[in-house]
């Protein structure tokens, strides 16, 4: 992992949206970008944590497109700065899938993919938008059963498909999406998987941030059970 100081520095303050930043990989992210000499904006629902030099925070709830627009209109004056945008906000919830009901999966629907979407339509209709980054999980792209967590790897899913066809709709916009491994210090984890430092995640997340290239879904690493079922968190 390189150093925060080790990090090629934009040459100007590089403004960038982190969702969810108040939650356990949001953190790391902007102190990760912040370092790096990012401006950040971060959004949060509850848990601001201080504005500084580098770091804004942006209060948003997005459990409602209601919710989405009124963040959007609430913050348009800082929001139109903005060069990246990283889709961190993503809540992980269980749901057993032999009760799941139609309403639970149009839930997870709402929470993942809408605000991804609109807020990406507001910043490439009036920012000067460079790179939008889509945060999934270690089984995204991956076609098999869930028996606990299906609203969320459809939803998830959901984002894959949406990051790679905005990035090809989009040519003058990097547009990627990035699988991570469970976090150390999260609710729920695989149980036999060592999890990742949420730092060193981040750092990789930058990196991808402030490469070249568009229409990728990068992993932390490849999928250790394509063939079984109920394996992850189920
Ligand atoms: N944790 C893992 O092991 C893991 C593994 C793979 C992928 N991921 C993905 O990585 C990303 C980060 O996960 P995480 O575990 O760091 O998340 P987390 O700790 O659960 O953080 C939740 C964040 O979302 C915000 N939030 C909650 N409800 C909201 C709402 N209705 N509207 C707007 N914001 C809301 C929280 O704000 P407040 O705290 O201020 O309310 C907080 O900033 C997610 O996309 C997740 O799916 C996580």
């Amino acid at each position: 992992m390189s150093s925060p100081s080790a990090v090629r520095r934009p040459p100007y303050a590089d403004s960038v949206l982190i969702t969810g930043a108040s939650g356990l990989l949001g953190r790391a992210l902007v102190a990760e970008f912040a370092a790096a000499g990012f401006s950040v904006l971060a959004q949060y629902r509850r848990h601001a944590g201080e504005d500084g030099e580098r770091v804004r925070w942006l209060r948003g709830d997005f459990a409602s497109a209601r919710g989405t627009a009124g963040f959007l209109r609430r913050h348009r004056q800082a929001l139109v700065s903005c060069r990246h945008v990283v889709h961190n906000y993503g809540p992980i919830e269980e749901r057993p899938t032999a009760g799941l009901t139609g309403a639970q999966l149009a839930s997870a629907f709402q929470a993942h993919v809408l605000p991804a979407l609109d807020i990406t339509r507001f910043l490439l209709a009036r920012a000067p938008l460079r790179s939008v980054l889509f945060i999934a999980f270690e089984d995204t792209g991956v076609m098999r059963p869930f028996l606990k967590v299906l609203p969320y790897a459809v939803a998830k899913n959901g984002l894959l498909l949406v990051g790679l066809s905005l990035a090809a709709a989009h040519p003058g916009v990097r547009v990627n999406v990035f699988s991570p491994p469970t976090l150390a210090g999260a609710a729920i984890r695989h149980p036999r998987v060592r999890p990742a430092a949420p730092e060193e995640v981040a750092a990789r997340i930058r990196r991808i941030v402030q490469g070249r290239a568009s229409g990728r879904h990068y992993r932390w690493a490849a999928p250790r059970h394509r063939d079984r079922q109920g394996d992850r968190h189920g």
